[in-house]
């Protein structure tokens, strides 16, 4: 018998922080490595959000606070919901934890039994699978299709809905297709939810702000009032405020639902950082002037990699949404060998040989449930991506 507990042979570590290790270590080689693998903004957290938390030591706000917040950020949680989403909760309503990771896990421990099945459209974060078989539920993955924009349709919600599920999880725009579903695409979910109602729905909203051009982001209880009282809304500040390292999600819904999460919490790690939820009313109460000309610049960047992209042989993308990740095809390259000596026989190998051959580290497409595809962070400066498109340009040419 192993020392190590036999839940864990269910879950494999994140192959996206895999990659980030991978990529560093050749950096440390001495290598010239650009990392596309990331997941985060590559700006600085404003300096308002620095300051307010600068405020909040000097202010001696350094110790314990109530597990799941600050009455201060669940009031600027609120406000947001109302501003942003449309959406009344009351500060009960409300769970702040350490980061959106933290919230999504605690909901799944706080619900999930033997046999429970959670429905996750695929491609999907690397994360939920891997939470769902650490809560003892069984993830039932739907496949959303490239030629729909990676997204589920009704109808396929609807065959995967079993007496046994327990929720369905959904998140626009998407890591990593940076799909965004319009309001009409979610109204044909949110009407087939309506006629299951055992099923409850948790919507990961991490990447609202970054939602482009025509595309106007929308979540589910916002577009189906008759899904509140079983939806949980997760969001957080990380993404939209470069605010990664600080630690901070947080997520509304029924009140049993949030006391439940709290009992989770109580017994791990308590409150999130005292400093961060003080970082983070600022985040959600102060200036929102930045995310218009961030967004601008990631417009920017997301045309200059879907089209270089697309200008590679055997390398096809589609233009998303939103959030900061193309999500190219590579169906074209299977079955061939790179210029190194290489067979690409899955995206995994495309992956390893383009990092070993051009250093360019990608994240590849099994990791998120779909293949042959890889994930691209754009999230990174345009000589960087530049260069890197035009290696990959190089590597695919190669291929024989
Ligand atoms: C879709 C999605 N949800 C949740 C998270 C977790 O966010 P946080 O850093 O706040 O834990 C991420 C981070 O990569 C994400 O991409």
């Amino acid at each position: 018998m192993t020392f190590l507990s036999a839940t864990l042979d269910r879950v494999k570590p994140s192959p996206t922080i895999a990659v980030t290790t991978r990529a560093a270590e050749l950096k440390a080689q001495g290598r010239d490595i650009i990392g596309l693998g990331a997941g985060e903004p590559d700006f600085d957290t404003p300096a308002n959000i620095k300051a307010a938390a600068t405020q909040a030591i000097k202010d001696g706000k350094t110790k314990y606070t109530a597990v799941d917040g600050i009455p201060e950020l669940k009031q600027a949680i609120c406000a947001k919901f109302k501003r942003d989403n449309n959406l009344s909760y009351a500060p009960a309503q409300v769970s702040v934890g350490t980061g959106g990771k933290q919230v999504l896990y605690n909901a799944f421990m706080a619900t999930l039994n033997p046999g429970d099945e959670v429905i996750i459209p695929a491609p999907y974060w690397v994360s939920y699978p891997d939470m769902v078989l650490l809560g003892g539920g069984t993830p039932v993955f739907i496949e959303g299709e490239m030629s729909r924009g990676y997204k589920i349709t009704a109808d396929q919600l609807e065959a995967a809905i079993t007496p046994r599920t327990k929720w369905f999880l959904f998140n626009s725009p998407s890591n990593p297709t940076g799909a965004g579903y319009s309001w009409d695409e979610l109204k044909a979910l949110t009407d087939v939810l309506l006629k299951h109602p055992h099923v409850w729905v948790m919507t990961d909203d991490m990447y609202e702000h970054l939602a482009y051009g025509a595309f106007t982001f929308c979540t589910p209880a916002e577009v189906e009032p008759g899904l509140y009282d079983r939806t949980l809304t997760v969001n957080g500040v990380s993404k939209a405020y470069a605010m990664t390292g600080w630690r901070i999600g947080y997520a509304a819904g029924p009140e049993d639902l949030i006391k439940a999460m709290r009992k989770v919490q109580s017994q791990s790690t308590s409150n999130p950082c005292t400093i961060s939820q003080w970082a983070a009313v600022e985040a959600l109460n102060g200036t929102q002037e930045f995310l218009k000309p961030n967004n601008d610049m990631f417009i920017r960047r997301r045309d200059l990699v879907v089209d270089a992209l697309n200008a590679c042989d055997g390398i096809t993308c589609p233009r998303p949404e939103g959030a900061f990740y193309v999500y190219p095809s590579i169906k074209d390259c299977i079955g061939k060998t790179s210029a190194g000596g290489t067979l690409i026989d899955t995206d995994e190998a495309f992956a390893t040989a383009l990092l070993d051959e051009t250093g360019v580290a990608v994240v590849f497409g099994a990791a998120f449930g779909l293949s042959p595809h890889f994930r691209v962070s754009y999230a990174t400066a345009d000589s960087a991506l530049a260069d890197a498109c035009g290696r990959i340009k190089t590597f695919c040419a190669g291929l024989t």
